[in-house]
């Protein structure tokens, strides 16, 4: 079996800690990024981590000229498709920006992978798909919703455009929230630009000294914040060498599969524990909500287990202490 994949954002965060286990179970990763939400250190970073050279392209995945070239697409097996900028907030403000580049990468990738005669795609989803969900917690069979951002929406798009593409074989992975980070402290969540997700935000308030705004605690929870479904960002990793395992020997596989911890914590769940276990105080105030938020939601991941034979093995605790470890260190 080739074993040659091409990994699209695999600078990124969840792409960075993938390539890892990729490179553990046998695979050749192949990353390109454009670096937009990463840095080219990252690249460096991982090869000291697998003891490998690892291919790196530094191309635009919206650049159709570049995307067709022909030494990307040599004796490649599968494509995992991260590639995609992913702040719900920017995505409210710049709607187009986030159609262009994340519909708009997710064309050119099908669209060459049909070119090369590629079959296996892994599409980064998100839970965000499912909108503000009527019931919990939200399986694959889950009400598809009205998008809350244009983020959720270029989710959707692109999940409509793979189900109605050529492919035989894909996985769509439905991620909830990763957090967490190596434990090697070497790669983790890098934002070039404001983070807009909870671990990163309050990372950030602890080192800057500065108070954490929480958006809004009028929501219809236990303690009024928002409820999401957190889980350690090498458990979302593993998931993916698990499917590519089942898609690359196979012929008309088509996965939807929930990636998370099926288990939900509240924005103040969460600032309560991260103070628990790195021993910290989180200075936080309450603040207004923020546009584009769901108000709670989490995990049923059932058939990612029977399928993949796939189940998160880290807890929150252990993310949340894997997380301070890397943001201390940048
Ligand atoms: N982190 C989360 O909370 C989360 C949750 C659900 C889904 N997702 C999805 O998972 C994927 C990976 O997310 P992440 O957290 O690792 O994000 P990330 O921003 O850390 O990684 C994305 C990577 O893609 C690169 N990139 C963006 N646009 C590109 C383009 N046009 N061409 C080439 N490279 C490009 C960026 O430089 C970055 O390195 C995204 O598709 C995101 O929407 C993330």
């Amino acid at each position: 079996m080739n074993k040659n994949i091409l990994v699209t954002g695999g600078a990124g965060y969840i792409g960075s800690h993938t390539i890892v286990d990729l490179i553990k179970a046998g695979f050749n990763p192949i990353i390109i990024d454009n670096l937009s939400n990463s840095s080219k250190s990252v690249i460096s970073k991982l090869e000291e981590l697998c003891q490998q050279k690892i291919t790196f392209y530094n191309i635009d995945c919206t650049n159709e000229q570049e995307m067709c070239n022909e030494k990307i697409w040599r004796n490649i097996s599968g494509v995992i498709h991260f590639a995609a900028h992913k702040s719900v907030a920017e995505s409210v403000k710049k709607p187009e920006k986030y159609f262009f580049n994340n519909v708009g990468s997710t064309e050119i990738i099908l669209k060459n992978m049909q070119r090369h005669k590629v079959e296996n795609l892994v599409f980064s989803s998100s839970c965000t798909v499912y909108g503000n969900p009527d019931i919990l917690p939200v399986t694959e069979k889950s009400e598809i919703k009205k998008p809350t951002s244009p983020y959720a929406l270029t989710k959707q798009k692109c999940e409509e455009i793979i189900q109605s593409s050529h492919l035989k074989n894909y996985a769509i992975l439905r991620y909830f929230n990763p957090i967490g980070a190596h434990k090697s402290s070497l790669i983790g969540e890098i934002n070039i630009k404001n983070p807009n997700n909870l671990v990163p935000l309050i990372a950030k308030s602890i080192k800057e000294k500065k108070t954490l705004h929480v958006f809004g605690n009028d929501y219809n929870t236990h303690d009024g914040t928002c409820i999401r479904d957190y889980i350690h960002v090498c458990d979302v990793a593993k998931s993916h060498v698990k499917v590519l395992e089942k898609l690359i020997p196979h012929n008309l596989k088509k996965y939807i599969l929930n990636i998370g911890l099926s288990k939900g914590f509240s924005v103040l769940d969460l600032i309560q524990s991260f103070e628990k276990v790195n021993n910290l105080n989180i200075d936080y105030k309450i603040g207004k909500r923020r546009d584009g938020d769901v108000e709670k939601i989490y995990a049923d991941c059932k058939l990612a287990e029977k399928e993949l034979g796939w189940s998160p093995q880290k807890t929150i605790e252990e993310a949340l202490i894997d997380a301070w470890n890397w943001e201390k260190k940048i």
